[in-house]
């Protein structure tokens, strides 16, 4: 029985996908590309350590890993079969993002590489030519490599001349081709794994501090000169920020573990948007800042800019909420999320041991809402899971189906609570590599792809059930959520 409810969705509702170049596109030195940060990091679930690791030097060592993001799923040369997959699944938007190092490939050059650029005017009117709307990431963990090794990551200011020159070169070139466009992606995300957000690796238990801010100061300045570049260069063209939301709720009523949840809340989930979106630094961090010895090197001119310069809209991630407790046993140490916190009794969690929950998604839609009062732009969501290829070829993904289906109707709950969203565009909609873990078989997409965490496969595409219920999602502009009827399933 389909589903008779009007939607909430309104006409235009930018339903898409999302991806990231370093994660699919492959062909790592392919057209002039330089070698950036995710480029050197390690498959398997070892990444994670060397995510964490104080004295990752970030070198390539074949003799010790394997290096996934070096092929990805070889989007750059097929580019032109996946967006005709993404159009028959009916995409309105395709969030995907640019390699910095396809354009420019060292980072500190004067003049772009030329077949960088036309790679992505190929893209760009491949999507046209489908009707589909690109939603463009300027930098999505993929900093160049020699701005790493050489300038310290995001530690140096001298690297926001160098994004904003990337930044001025990028709305010049595809000033009639891109309406949207994005910052950095997931920003906050730097504050736990500054390797992929902020280029540099934390040594000692000082460089969180005073390096981090600074980072911070850097990229919130090379930000809004990308905003005024942007609006001045493509005044119709709209550009947001993009953070990782994870609505922090207290583990009980006591108010000793509120007030720690909303302080843990504050740095993570707020700081750096009311930067981007307010344009000041909030009254929350100077405490913070004075207690962790930091003393931000803001140059003349950087306030008023910060200022004058906000986004346009807030687009976020979301995949799971977080639970805090002030006082953690050690048993109850690191049996929350990634991104931390304890366990959350009332969730189930996926194989990676990410929450799952729905109703955060309402949760932080209005919350981020009630705070910005801006558009907001979900721009990834998602279930990393296990598949299965059956042996008549088919994928049943019942529980992507079903993690989607729950996130869709509490967005459609929270645009009726009064939210203004512009899109939604689900996480990894073909399988690629994973940012966090480096495997193939952490599966996000509606199309799968036959490669294996040991490098193996055709890279052949194939469509999940999920594809033809997503077909069905956007064609009835999210008012039939419905499972599909086996017939439908092939
Ligand atoms: C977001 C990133 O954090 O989550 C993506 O912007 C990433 O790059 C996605 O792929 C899912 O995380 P993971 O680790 O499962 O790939």
């Amino acid at each position: 029985m389909s589903n008779q409810k009007q939607t909430p969705f309104q006409e235009g509702f930018l339903w898409g996908g999302a991806t990231a170049a370093n994660q699919l596109e492959g062909a790592y030195t392919e057209g002039g590309k330089g070698l950036n940060v995710s480029d050197v990091l390690p498959g398997g679930k070892v990444r994670l350590k060397v995510l964490a690791d104080p004295g990752f030097d970030f070198e390539l060592d074949y003799e010790k890993y394997t290096y996934p993001n070096h092929t990805g799923i070889d989007f750059y040369n097929r580019y032109k079969e996946d967006i005709a997959l993404f159009a028959e699944m009916g995409f309105k938007a395709y969030r995907m993002s640019i390699a910095w190092t396809r354009i420019f490939p060292n980072g500190d050059e004067l003049t772009p590489n030329e077949e960088g650029l036309v790679f992505y005017d190929r893209v760009f009117d491949e999507l046209h030519k489908h009707g589909i709307e690109p939603v463009v990431t300027l930098s999505h963990y993929e900093m160049p490599l020699h701005l790493v090794k050489e300038y310290g990551g995001w530690r140096s200011r001298e690297v926001v001349t160098f994004f904003e020159r990337y930044a001025r070169v990028l709305f010049n070139r595809y000033q009639n081709k891109v309406k949207y466009w994005m910052t950095f992606n997931e920003i906050n995300s730097g504050l736990m794994m500054p390797i992929l957000g902020l280029g540099f690796s934390v040594q000692t238990e000082s460089d969180r501090y005073q390096p981090t801010f600074q980072a911070y100061h850097h990229q919130f300045v090379a930000s809004a000169l990308a905003v005024k570049a942007c609006h001045e260069i493509i005044p119709s063209a709209q550009i947001g920020c993009m953070i990782v939301y994870a609505p922090t709720y207290s583990v009980d009523c006591n108010p000793e573990n509120v007030m720690h949840a909303l302080q843990e809340e504050r740095i993570f989930n707020y700081f750096c948007g009311d930067v981007q979106v307010r344009g000041e630094y909030p009254a929350f961090i100077k405490p913070y800042f004075k207690k962790h010895g930091i003393e931000l090197d803001i140059q003349p001119g950087d306030l008023e800019l910060l200022k004058e310069h906000t986004v346009d809209y807030i687009a976020f991630s979301y995949y799971m909420s977080r639970t805090e407790k002030k006082e953690k046993t050690p048993e109850e140490i690191g049996q929350g999320n990634m991104i931390g916190g304890v366990k959350n009794p009332f969730l189930q969690a996926s194989d990676w041991g990410w929450e799952i929950d729905p109703v955060g998604l309402r949760i932080s839609l209005n919350q981020l809402y009630d705070r910005y009062q801006k558009p907001l732009f979900i721009v990834e969501n998602g279930l990393g899971a296990y598949d299965k290829v059956e042996e008549d070829g088919s994928i049943e993904d019942d529980y992507r189906i079903n993690y989607l289906r729950e996130h869709i109707q509490a967005i459609g709950e929270a645009i009726e609570d009064g939210v203004e969203l512009m899109g939604y565009t689900s996480w990894g909609c073909i399988d690629l590599v994973s940012a966090s873990t480096g495997e193939m078989s952490k599966r996000y997409g509606y199309i799968y792809v036959d490669k294996h965490d040991d490098g193996s496969g055709t890279l052949d595409r194939k469509k999940k059930k999920s594809f033809y219920w997503y077909k069905k999602v956007i064609a009835t502009n999210g008012s039939d959520l419905d499972q599909l009827q086996p017939i439908n399933n092939k």
